[in-house]
Parts: C-alpha cells; structure tokens; sequence
C-alpha cells in the first residue's frame, strides 16, 4: 500500500440522472494524487423510511429538485469533517458522517450527499489498494455473480401504462453463467418487442427499460412474457423465470389496494394475497417484491406464512436497506429476502451490514438500481463483493441499465473460473408451470 493516502479534498457537482433530474457526482482527492468519483441515483417510489434525500426545494431551478445544498454539504461540513483521514478506512469516515449529521434518517447533511462521499471514497480506497472494486469492498474471496432480474414490463410510478404494477421481470434461472444469463435476457426481450410490434402495441420504453404497453389486465403482461420466453425458445420457469415488483406502497391508501388502472379496482389484504396465490399457480413466479405496502406489516407477514415457502418475498420499501429494520423484519418474520439499494440507508459500511445481517438469518437479497440512474455501475461490484445473489438493473435496454450488467460480464470474465454463478431459487420449491 502507498506510504500515504490521506483525503486532501472533496469536490461536487449537480449532474443529471437518467430522468433529467438533478443528481450528485462526488470527486475524492487523495495526498498522493489518486481521484475517484461516484455518482449518486434516485428513486421515484420511495419508502417513507428511506434516507433523506436533500434536494434544494427552490421552484426557481429545476422544479425545487436541485441538489445544491447537498453539494455544499460535501464540499463544506463533510469535507471539513473527514479531510485528512486515511481513505482506506471506509467504516471511520461513514461513522464520522453519520455522527455529523445526526439525525436518524441522515435528513440534516443529505442521504445522497453522504452517500456520494462513501461510494467515492471506497473507490479512491480500491486505487490505492491497486483492487478491483469488488475486492476492496468486502474482502470477498468467494466470487459469486448474481443472477439477474431483468425488469422488462414497466408499470406503476415507472410509467404511463395500463400496468398496476410497477416491474415485470424476467429471472434466467437456467443460465449457466452470468453472461449467458444477459443472453437469455436480451433474446426474451427483443421477443417481447416483436410480440408487442406484432400485436400493434407500443414498444416505447419506461424508467427503467421495460416495454410500457397498454395492455387489458396485469394478468395480460404475466401471459405475455410467458409468450416472448416460448418466442425466444426458452422453457417458462425452467429456463427463464418471472419475478414481481408490485412496488405495493404506491397503491395503497393505507386500507385497501387499488388496482385502477388495469380495471381490476379495489382489493383489500385478503383480495390481493389471493390474487398473487393465483399468480403463483398459473406462471412460473419465484420472487415478490413488496406485494404490500409498506406500513402493511401483516400483509408480508400473511404472504410469507402462506407463500414464503414456494417464492421469495422481498421487502423494500418496507426494510429500506436499515439494517435496524431488517432485524425487526426478520424477528417477525414479515419477507425471506431484502432488497439492497445504497441510498436507502446512505453509506456503503450501513449498506455492507445489511446483506451481512440478511444472509445470518438465511434471506435473500437483491441489489437493486434506483428508477433514477446514472452510468456509475458501483452496485455492480456491489453485488459480488457481498455474494448478493441477485441484481436488478432494469431491463436490457438504455445504457445506465446496461453499465450495471456489462460490468458484471466485465466481472465474470476477470474473474474467469474464479466466477461462481448459481440459481438462488432452486432451495424453494418449483412452482407449478
Ligand atoms: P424506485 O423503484 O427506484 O423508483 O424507488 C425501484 C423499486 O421500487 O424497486
Ligand atoms: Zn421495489
């Protein structure tokens, strides 16, 4: 390790996400002349529990979604606070950061400010250390790829279709290895579009690259991607699988569920769980991901009773990557799976100590993107450094998606018969096809 490598600066910049929305770019300037940079994503469905994300609220520049003050907040208070420490000592600078701010949601100094400095600094630590990034970020020596989860129907707050929910995604559970697994996925998708083409419906794309069609019901982008994994010449559910973001929080009035947009109108707790138990049985579905909402504790807790057993059941918003309620999460047994996104929770070290805490009770868990991306693909090497298991980036499409995924391919081959890639889903039982 070089003698020195001490933060000499810290510097910030407003860039845009992939919405055109403001968002970070945080630069970390080492005594030995190294520089690193992370940029920061945002999400559209956020839990309420999430870090804060400060953003300006001044309706003069970009609807009051600037992200100046977090910027000055790097380049000012964090800056002051954490210049001149030994880079390569990530838990000591995101602990100092969480002491400065204060606040039990990170409301004061900025979840994205925060989070843009530990991101950036455990960059900077992987050049003086002369690692891959994946190695520095948790001393792995196990080289899992995860298995990913392309989202390739759009719904919800993610766009304008007739889609309840919000991500449709499909799961190459049969894939013999990660790149094998885009392969899977990128054919399946350019099936879908020609089916959707075929049947005079839109391909125009959403947030997060899914085809966002106006279709008759929910059930009909179930049927559908069942079509386009028989199109692409895959085996449904041997081959290619189905996970569900019904992203639940964004339906829910805190009583009942409505499901207005498809036609299929209000359901309540029981109405809903019954309707996912029908899903269960006619596609070949293995994980669901906030089937509730987020204030719904007995509605994961129901699913996980009676499905938890044949799916995954995810909790985001409900967890919010806090690794306080993960552990609430897992003593009532309310999911077997957390979804991991680095700016629900606001440093790397929190965010490390949320898979740690998932993989001791035996859950799953899901790297995830935000709807909001730039091309910094860090959850990627994310991913491998904690033996994730599963990712999703959105579909194969648009290319801050896509930096996620060929990163990984980039991983894997690096890595070459050091890479394992396995199928988290064949501990569960298979579902009925
Ligand atoms: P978001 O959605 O990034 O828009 O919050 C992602 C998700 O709900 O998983
Ligand atoms: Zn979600």
């Amino acid at each position: 390790m070089p003698a020195s490598s001490h933060i000499t600066s810290l510097r910030a910049l407003e860039i845009l996400d992939s919405r055109g929305y403001p968002t970070l770019s945080v630069t970390v300037t080492l005594d030995n002349g190294i520089t690193a940079s992370a940029s920061v994503p945002s999400g559209a469905s956020t839990g309420a529990h999430e870090a804060v994300e400060l953003r300006d609220n001044n309706p003069d520049r970009f609807a009051g979604k600037g992200v100046r003050q977090a910027l000055q907040n790097v380049e000012g208070e964090i800056g002051g606070a954490i210049i001149g420490m030994d880079v390569c000592a990530q838990p000591d600078i995101d602990r100092v950061m969480i002491e400065r701010d204060a606040t039990p949601n990170k409301a004061r100094l900025g979840g994205n400010a925060i989070l843009g400095v530990s991101m950036a600094v455990a960059r900077a630590a992987s050049s003086v250390l002369a690692q891959p990034l994946y190695e520095t970020l948790a001393g792995t020596t196990d080289y899992l790829l995860p298995m990913p989860c392309m989202n390739v129907l759009n719904g919800g707050k993610h766009a304008d279709s007739s889609l309840d929910f919000q991500e449709f995604m499909i799961v190459p559970v049969g894939a013999s290895s990660f790149a094998e697994a885009m392969r899977y996925g990128a054919e399946t998708y350019a099936a879908l579009r020609d089916l959707l083409h075929g049947r005079g419906l839109k391909t125009a794309v959403g947030d997060e690259g899914g085809f966002a069609p106006n279709l008759k019901s929910n059930e009909a982008a179930c049927e559908l991607i069942v079509d386009a994994i028989e199109a692409a010449g895959y085996r449904p559910g041997t081959d290619i699988a189905i996970a569900l973001d019904p992203a639940a929080s964004s339906l829910s009035d805190g009583e009942q569920y409505d499901l207005a947009r498809s036609g299929t109108g209000l359901l309540d707790r029981a109405g809903l769980l019954a309707l996912y138990g029908r899903w269960i049985d006619a596609y070949p579905i293995v994980s669901i991901e906030d089937g509730f909402g987020e204030e719904d504790w007995q509605g994961f807790i129901d699913q996980t009773v009676s499905q938890g057993s044949r799916i995954q059941i995810v909790g985001d918003d409900l967890l919010v990557t806090n690794p306080r309620i993960i552990r609430e999460g897992i003593a009532r047994k309310a999911a077997n799976a957390a979804l991991i996104k680095p700016n629900q929770i606001g440093t790397v070290t929190e965010t490390i100590e949320a898979v740690r805490i998932c993989h001791a009770a035996g859950w799953g868990t899901m790297v995830s993107h935000r709807s909001g991306e730039t091309t910094d693909a860090f959850i990627a090497d994310l991913a491998v450094a904690v033996g994730a298991g599963q990712i999703k980036s959105g579909a194969p499409c648009r290319g801050e998606r896509l930096a996620k995924y060929n990163r990984l391919i980039e991983i894997e081959a690096e890595l070459g018969a050091k890479a394992r890639f396995t199928n988290p889903f064949v501990s569960r039982p298979k579902p009925r096809t």
